[in-house]
């Protein structure tokens, strides 16, 4: 991110949500962005993934710069190389816990039967096995989040971003989620980049950005993590 700037309008007023960010996250880093509500934390996911337009500077995944694309160009970008893990989990309701796990293998060429049983193979190792055929209302929390994690990891993109992915769940669930996502993102390389406001959260990362009124406060390497930097900065 280059000089990123966030301003809503609200009537006549402006907030300005994200100042002038400076940040260059190295690919396969597992890094947190923390601080309190209101910081800016969302918005600056929500740039990074391309999901709003940023008022000036620009963001910039691999060579990509997401900044300059158009809606369609992005879409095509997000399903190519990020997934996302939501607080609320959004999954589809309609669709069972497989079917939703397949979601993002539609867009590759693979058969609906490949689809499946690939997802399947993810339900199980997220120790959703015996609930393949469940519709998200008839899951816990903890389980539709565990869906939702195999839905942004099975198609191995490049990022995955998660928004406050253990906000709705209690503290040893948290743990569970979090163990598989870093699990998930060291096994594939992929980088992963979570917000959260939960210190215990922020201990799972490699690395913890924190912000304040939409300004990086600190920049800090954890001091347990076995994320290399010195290989990083491979092409993939
Ligand atoms: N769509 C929006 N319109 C106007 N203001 C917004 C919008 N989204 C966020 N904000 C404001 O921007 C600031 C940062 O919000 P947000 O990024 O959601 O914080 P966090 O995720 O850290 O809780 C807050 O003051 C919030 O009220
Ligand atoms: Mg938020």
């Amino acid at each position: 991110m280059h000089n990123l700037r966030k301003v809503y309008a609200v009537d006549d007023d402006k907030v300005v949500a994200l100042a002038r960010i400076n940040l260059e996250i190295p690919r396969g880093q597992i890094c947190c962005i923390f601080g309190e509500s209101g910081s800016g934390k969302s918005t600056l996911l929500n740039q990074m993934a391309g999901m709003e337009k940023p008022t000036k500077g620009s963001v910039r995944i691999g060579r990509d710069n997401i900044s300059t694309m158009s809606e369609r160009e992005l879409a095509v970008f997000r399903q190519r190389h990020i997934g996302f893990v939501f607080q609320s989990y959004n999954l589809l309701p309609h669709l069972t816990a497989v079917e939703n796990v397949a979601m993002p293998l539609m867009f590759s060429g693979v058969g609906k039967a490949e689809r499946e049983a690939k997802a399947s193979k993810m339900l199980k190792r997220v120790g959703l096995g015996k609930r393949l055929k469940h519709f998200p209302s008839q899951m816990s929390g903890g389980q539709q989040q565990r869906v939702g994690i195999a839905r942004a990891f099975i198609a191995h993109p490049e990022v995955v971003f998660a928004d406050e992915p253990t906000g709705n769940l209690d503290s040893k669930t948290k743990v569970e989620v979090m163990t598989m996502m870093r699990t998930f993102a060291r096994h594939y390389r992929q980088t992963l980049v979570l917000v959260t406001h939960d210190e215990h959260m922020a201990a799972y990362a490699d690395r913890v950005v924190t912000l304040l009124d939409g300004h990086i406060v600190s920049d800090t390497a954890n001091r347990s993590s076995d994320f290399a930097t010195a290989d990083s900065g491979h092409p993939q």
